[in-house]
Parts: C-alpha cells; structure tokens; sequence
C-alpha cells in the first residue's frame, strides 16, 4: 500500500484560501411580473422597493416608468416599443431614477424626451446626466428678477418685458402667431448669452421640422436645443418632453448660465397625461384631467428662476404656451397655468386677422416682474405708449361710429393708427433693443404724427438704417450702457424725420 497520509492541516489550509478567495458573482435583484399590458401601460406585480419615477427594465430590454403604486401592483407606463411585451414576463427594477443627458454637448442637437439623438450627428458627447424631475430651487437662493430677457418684438419688449427667471405664458387660440413669438425670441438670443432649449410637444413632426431649419437658417441651433415628442408619439414622452429640457435648462442655470426654455406647447402635454392618468385608472375630475393636473404645470414652471449670487446667479427664464379654443382663457387647463405664471402675453385671433401682426393684445397682456427689468433706454423711448394705445382703443369704437370729434381727440387718434402700425413686426426679424429704442422713441415723441400711415413702415427701416450709418456709436451706446439722454436722441430722430419725403402725402399732379 502506498503510504497516502491525510494532513488535516494541508486540507484546512486549502479550504481557507478557497473560501477566502470565494465571492459570489450574484447580485441582489428585484424582479416582477408582467400581469396585464396594453395601450401603453403595463401592471406590474412582486416589486414592492420601487419608487415613483424609477425606471423598469421589462425582459425586451425596453424601459418603463412606475407611477402608480398600488397595493398589490404598480402601474408603468412604457417608454419603448410594447408589442414585445407580454403577459407573464419578468420585469426588474433598475434602482435608478429617470434623467436625461444635459450640458453643452446638446447645443446644436435634437433629441426626443429621453434625451436620444433624432438627427444624424451621432451620439451626444460632452454631457453629463441629470435627474429628468427634482425640486425647484427654494426660495432663499433666489434673488429678484432684474435683467431684461429680450424678445425681441416690439410690442413685447416694450410693453411687456420679460425678465430673466420670469415664466411668461403666451397664450392665444391656434394660428395666432405663438410659435413665431417664441422662435423669434429664439433667435434674438444671437449674442446675447442665453442658451435656449425648444421643446415641441404633441406638434406635427414636418412643422417640428420646418421650426429646426428656421433656427439652423438664422444660426439658432448653435446655442438652441430641441426636444420633440412629436403627436404620432405614445403620451409618455409628451409628459415627459417638458421635464428633460427642464432639467437641461437648469444645468446652465445652476452653472452660473443664462437659459431659455420654451414649452410649446402645454396644453398638449396635459391632454398626453389626461390619457396616461385615465388608463392607469386614476380618478378623473373636471374635464376628466386627473386631480394633479395642476401640479403636472406648477412643478414644471417653478423650476424657472433667477438664482441669488451665492448660487452663481444664473437664471431660467421659462415661456410656456397654452393654445386656448375660441379665445376662452376660463378653461380649466389655461386658468391654472395663467395662475402659476408671472404674465401672460395674449394673442388673439380678430386681432391677427384684421393683419395686427404679431397680434399682442396689449390691453390685456401683463407682466408682473418684468418692468423692473426694462434698460432705461427703454423706459425713456416707451413714455406713454401704454396709456396713448388704451385711450386710442376707446376713441377707436367711437369714431367707428362717425361721430365728430374735437382736435384732441382726433390727434390721439391719428397717434394711434401709427403706433400701432410701428409696432407691427414680420416673421423672424426680431429687433435689438438699440433700434427698439429709437424707433419707439419716434413714436411716442411724436414724429410719426404727420406721416402717412402707409409710410410708417419705410420711415421705421429708413431711420435705421441713417441711424446705422451716421449714429451707429449712439445705437452702441445704448447697447452697451442701457441708458440714453433724451436730448441725443431727439436731435438724430428730429434730424432725419425733416429729411424723410412721404411718397403718399403730395400725389404728382397737386
Ligand atoms: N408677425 C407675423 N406676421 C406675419 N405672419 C405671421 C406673424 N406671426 C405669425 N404669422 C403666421 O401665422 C401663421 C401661424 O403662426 P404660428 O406661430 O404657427 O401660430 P400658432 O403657434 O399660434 O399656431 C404662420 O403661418 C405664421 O407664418
Ligand atoms: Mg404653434
């Protein structure tokens, strides 16, 4: 017999360095099942960890949204294709919570609500993750608006100044110029550092389209970006569209930036989470929206700020839209938004059809913070303007009706015809604040009174375009200081208007 010897010792050692060496290559999971799917939603059972917003991974690969938490189930709404994913299969919770790529890596791009690359450049680089929903900023590290946010339009920007960390709603019936109000605001941004984030919600993908290349044209993309959840998509992205270029904005804003976050528009986003919300079985209220609708918008908007110095004193400035049906703003989804912003700029349809254009009915239109941040320049060029439109509007509907009127009146009325021609504006040719300031001056100063109102118009191009050649170091000044005295300005206003010939005012033949 050979002399085989079992030394314990040997057999212990060997066995503690096994069991040194040993770890198990498993991981603790959660995993659900698949109990019942269709129209986008599925109900999950076996996950009791999950928390709202985590994302789920079902057996497809494809991800889900936990947002109902039941008792025995918890309903999701899929992100993703939802033929592949039937009854009985597993789902496991992935432990992390829904965010989107934001940074500077997005400028120039366009990307659907989860932030995933829709145009051809390839994926996003130069980003970061950010948590597509968190908390709004509180209220000590925010600081009062002050800085004007230009429009760019001139009825805007003079009557109702948007600030920087405002949330302004444009609200109006469809086809009544909101888009355009909003990508000329856009495109105004050139030079003016502000980042700017589009999001197109619930629009057609050929009109979404059209908007990039208007952008692309004008040389917006490359500060812009854009996030589509066009209307053939399922409602969860046009739910979420307005959180991820939310939480894009505020990474600017938190990094000290200026941004600009259009959502255009809300009303779509609420009929997508009317849907969401009806069949995950959530009780319906009045118009049958779910009874959080309001905090669907109000947990969007507050995110917008200006944030105080010790945050870096960045801002998002948010300019939500809210299409309303035949001009009713009592409805229930546009009276919450008007009530959670700080004014509103309302569009309306007779106005735009009798070629008021952009056809702002300043009347009604309000901003609460916004003139605190209007340049002096401004101030001084606006003067009276509000006040002569209103008493214009009144005198109007009387002489409509023939009656004779004294001289007073009929020179505030002939005040009125032109400046109210003077604050018609095209399709994207925004206005710097410099010009702004002195073609409004000559309005209000009263240099436009013996015009013809048909050559309002080429007396407004024709004075830019002097004050661009012989005083473009005025026009930089108020750009660059923000104030301008009087005196300078009605000198070179003065100046060119006893040079500007009225073509209608002496017919040949008189
Ligand atoms: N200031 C304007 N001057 C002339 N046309 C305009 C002006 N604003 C908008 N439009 C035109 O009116 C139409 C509707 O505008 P849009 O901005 O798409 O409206 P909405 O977003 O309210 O539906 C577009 O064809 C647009 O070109
Ligand atoms: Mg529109």
């Amino acid at each position: 017999m050979s002399d085989l010897k079992l030394n314990t010792e040997e057999i212990t050692a060997a066995l503690q360095k096994n069991l040194k060496d040993f770890t198990p290559d498993l991981s603790k999971q959660q995993v659900g099942v698949v109990e019942e799917v269709g129209d986008g939603i599925a109900r999950v059972s076996g996950l009791p960890m999950v928390a709202v917003n985590e994302m789920l991974e079902f057996e497809s690969g494809t991800i889900g949204l936990a947002l109902n938490l039941d008792e025995d189930f918890i309903g999701a709404v899929v992100l993703g294709e939802v033929d592949v994913i039937e009854e009985g299969q597993t789902v496991k919770a992935t432990g992390s919570i829904l965010s989107v790529p934001v940074g500077d890596g997005l400028l120039g791009r366009v990307v659907n609500a989860l932030g995933e690359p829709l145009d051809d450049k390839g994926a996003i680089t130069n980003s970061v993750r950010r948590r597509m929903e968190v908390q709004a900023p509180g209220i000590t590290g925010r600081k009062p608006v002050h800085e004007p946010l230009q429009t760019g339009i001139k009825s805007v920007d003079s009557l109702i100044p948007v600030g920087r960390g405002q949330r302004e709603l444009i609200i109006g019936d469809r086809k009544t110029g909101k888009t355009t109000i909003a990508i000329d605001t856009i495109i105004n941004q050139k030079g003016l550092g502000v980042k700017c984030i589009y999001v197109a919600i619930g629009q057609k993908a050929s009109t979404v389209a059209q908007t990039v290349a208007t952008l692309e044209e004008f040389g917006a993309m490359e500060y812009t970006v854009v996030v589509v959840a066009a209307a053939s998509e399922p409602a969860p992205f046009k739910y979420l569209a307005p959180y991820a270029g939310c939480a894009m904005g505020q990474e600017w804003m938190d990094n000290g930036q200026h941004a600009l976050v259009v959502y255009d528009d809300l009303s779509k986003q609420a009929e997508a989470y009317r849907q969401m919300a009806l069949l995950l079985r959530r009780p319906p209220g009045r118009e049958a929206y779910p009874g959080d609708v309001f905090y669907l918008h109000s947990r969007l908007l507050e995110r917008a700020a200006k944030l105080s110095d010790e945050k870096g004193a960045g801002s998002l400035t948010a300019l939500p839209i809210i299409e309303t049906k035949a001009g009713d703003v009592s409805a229930y989804i546009p009276t919450n938004v008007i009530s959670i912003t700080d004014g509103q700029i309302y569009l309306q349809d007779d106005l735009f059809k009798s070629g008021i254009r952009p056809a702002v009915d300043v009347g009604i239109s309000v901003s609460r913070v916004g003139s605190a941040a209007q340049i002096p320049a401004m101030k001084t060029a606006v003067g009276t303007l509000k006040a002569d439109l209103q008493q214009f509007r009144e005198l109007e509907s009387f002489a409509a009706f023939g009656s004779d009127l004294d001289a007073v009146s009929q020179a505030q009325l002939d005040r009125g015809y032109r400046l109210t021609e003077l604050l018609k504006q095209g399709i994207n040719r925004p206005m710097s604040v410099q010009e702004q300031v002195v073609s409004l001056y000559a309005g209000t100063s009263g240099k436009l009174d013996e015009i013809p109102i048909e050559d309002v118009n080429r007396f407004e191009t024709e004075l830019l375009e002097y004050m661009n050649s012989r005083h473009s170091d005025l026009l930089s000044k108020i750009a660059s200081e923000g104030s301008v005295p009087e005196e300078e300005l009605e000198s070179c206003v003065s100046a060119f208007a006893s040079s500007f010939v009225c073509q209608w005012s002496a017919p040949s033949g008189y």
